[in-house]
Formats: C-alpha cells, sequence, structure tokens
C-alpha cells in the first residue's frame, strides 16, 4: 500500500510540476484529437500475431543488414520505456565492431553463434548503486523530468523510504544493482517487440559470464565498471532458419483471477 501511495504521490508531483517544454515535444496531434479518448494505435490480431512471431531467434542471416532507421527505431523504443522513479538506470550499446564481437564470443556460450551473424548486437548496462546517487536523481527529476526544486525534494524523500523500506535496496550493493538491472529488462522487450512489428528477429541472452563481460567493456573503455555493469544482451537481425513453434504453458496454469 505505501508503494502505491508513493508512486501516486510522485505522479502527483510531476503533473503539478510538469514543465512542458521540457517533456512534450514529440507531436501526437496526427493520432490524438482533443477528445482525451486513448486512440487505437494497432488492432488487437496484430499485436497477438507479433507476439507469436516473436522468437528467440538462434541462427542469423549474415548477409542480411538491418538498416539504420529501422535500428534507431528499435532503440527508440528503448529509450522510451518505463523505469522506476523515472530514473532511466540503463545505458545500451550497440557492438558493430568485428574484433570486440570476436572477443566477447569467448565470454558469451549463448550468444556465439549470434555475434558471428546477427545484423545488429545490443549490450544492455545497468546503473550500479555509485551511479544512482542523490546527484543523479536530482538532475532526472530536475533537470530532465522539469521539476522545481521542492518537488525534487519530495521525490528525493519518498525514494529513500522506497530503498530503505519498500524494497530493501540498501541491504546490499547486489540487493541495488539488480533492482536496476531488472528494468533493463523492459527496455529490452520493447525493443524485441517493435523489432518483431517491423519483421526483425531478436534473441533476448544471458548466456555470458558477467564478471568476464564487465571485465572486458571496462578494459575497453566502454563502461567505468564502478557505475555499470552488463545486464543483459540481445542480438537483431533476420532469421536463416524457420523457428519451431510457440510452446508455452496454458493460460489456466498461468493466470489467477482474483474477484
Ligand atoms: C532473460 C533471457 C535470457 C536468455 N538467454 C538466452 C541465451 O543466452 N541464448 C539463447 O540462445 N537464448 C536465450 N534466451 C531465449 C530463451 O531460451 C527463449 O526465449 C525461450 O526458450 C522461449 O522461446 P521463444 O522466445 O522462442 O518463445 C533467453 C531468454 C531470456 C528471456
Amino acid at each position: 500500500m505505501r508503494c502505491v501511495h508513493i508512486y501516486v504521490l510522485q505522479t502527483f508531483a510531476a503533473l503539478f510540476y510538469l514543465d512542458d517544454e521540457i517533456t512534450c515535444n514529440y507531436d501526437l496531434s496526427r493520432i490524438q484529437d482533443k477528445s482525451l479518448e486513448f486512440p487505437m494505435l494497432a488492432d488487437k490480431q496484430t499485436v497477438l500475431d507479433a507476439f507469436h512471431l516473436r522468437h528467440a531467434c538462434k541462427k542469423y542471416d549474415p548477409s542480411k543488414k538491418i538498416s539504420r532507421a529501422d535500428f534507431d527505431f528499435i532503440l527508440e523504443t528503448a529509450r522510451l520505456s518505463p523505469s522506476s522513479f523515472g530514473l532511466e538506470p540503463w545505458r545500451f550499446l550497440v557492438i558493430q565492431n568485428p574484433a570486440l564481437r570476436k572477443e566477447l564470443r569467448g565470454i558469451a556460450s549463448g550468444a556465439a553463434e549470434k555475434l558471428d551473424a546477427c545484423s545488429h548486437f545490443v549490450i544492455l548496462l545497468s546503473r550500479k548503486q555509485a551511479a544512482l546517487q542523490a546527484d543523479y536523481r536530482s538532475r532526472m527529476w530536475g533537470a530532465v523530468q522539469g521539476m522545481p526544486a521542492e518537488a525534487v525534494e519530495m521525490c528525493e524523500a519518498f525514494f529513500q523510504n522506497f530503498a530503505e523500506h519498500d524494497f530493501r535496496l540498501n541491504e546490499s550493493p547486489r540487493a541495488f544493482d539488480d533492482w536496476a538491472a531488472k528494468q533493463t529488462y523492459i527496455a529490452l522487450a520493447n525493443m524485441m517487440t517493435a523489432a518483431t512489428l517491423i519483421g526483425i528477429d531478436s534473441t533476448p541472452m544471458e548466456g555470458f559470464d558477467m564478471a568476464a563481460a564487465n571485465r572486458l567493456l571496462a578494459e575497453k573503455g566502454l563502461m567505468n565498471p564502478d557505475e555499470f555493469q552488463v545486464a543483459v544482451m540481445a542480438a537483431f537481425g533476420y532469421r536463416a532458419d524457420e523457428p519451431r513453434g510457440k510452446t508455452r504453458l496454458s493460460a489456466e496454469e498461468m493466470i489467477e483471477w482474483v474477484e
């Protein structure tokens, strides 16, 4: 209950203090009239088809490359993903360098063939506790989200309570870092769904040695290991083989309605 309360208050802070010029620079007038009704953007069948069509692609066709415009579109869906307190605790490395892909191959068995053949390879980094401190939080709430000082202060108090009490993020650095890493999976999911919707295959990947991946990227100067860690990886491209059919537990087994 307290958690919900905090989020309601944060939303209030955002509503009252939002600076239009900072956040509302995307033109929605093409699709939204003034009635406040949420526009229907896609039909359900199209979206469901996409979820059935998406599969964890095992073998990519190395001759097919994603266009820059299409990949920018996929990355934009990552950038627009939601995050707890709007802290955007991530960075996305697009690894196109063949030598680095080769080095990654040695520490990422679950990604090996994908690194050779996929069109685009993304490493999703998450911010560690040291990079999510009060100065970063106040920049996000103030300069990025456009809240005035008193609203930033409110958010900081909510966050302290959330971290200390509700989610116990301060119990260990690992708890805090895992909380940030979990959120990158939302961006990952959005990228994969968006890719499917424009006919591009993808693979989510945890098949790598995390410590070795962190070391390698730090050595290459691609991240500061005190501030970032590798959360998860993803390949994008075009399939070389037809996937096997989808298998899932039934809805009855998976979902319980509590009324
Ligand atoms: C977090 C996560 C990590 C995964 N890691 C790998 C991986 O390292 N290599 C791989 O080939 N597939 C990986 N997969 C793919 C899963 O095996 C696959 O999503 C699952 O079997 C369901 O199949 P589908 O995605 O084709 O529906 C991963 C999936 C997720 C969500």
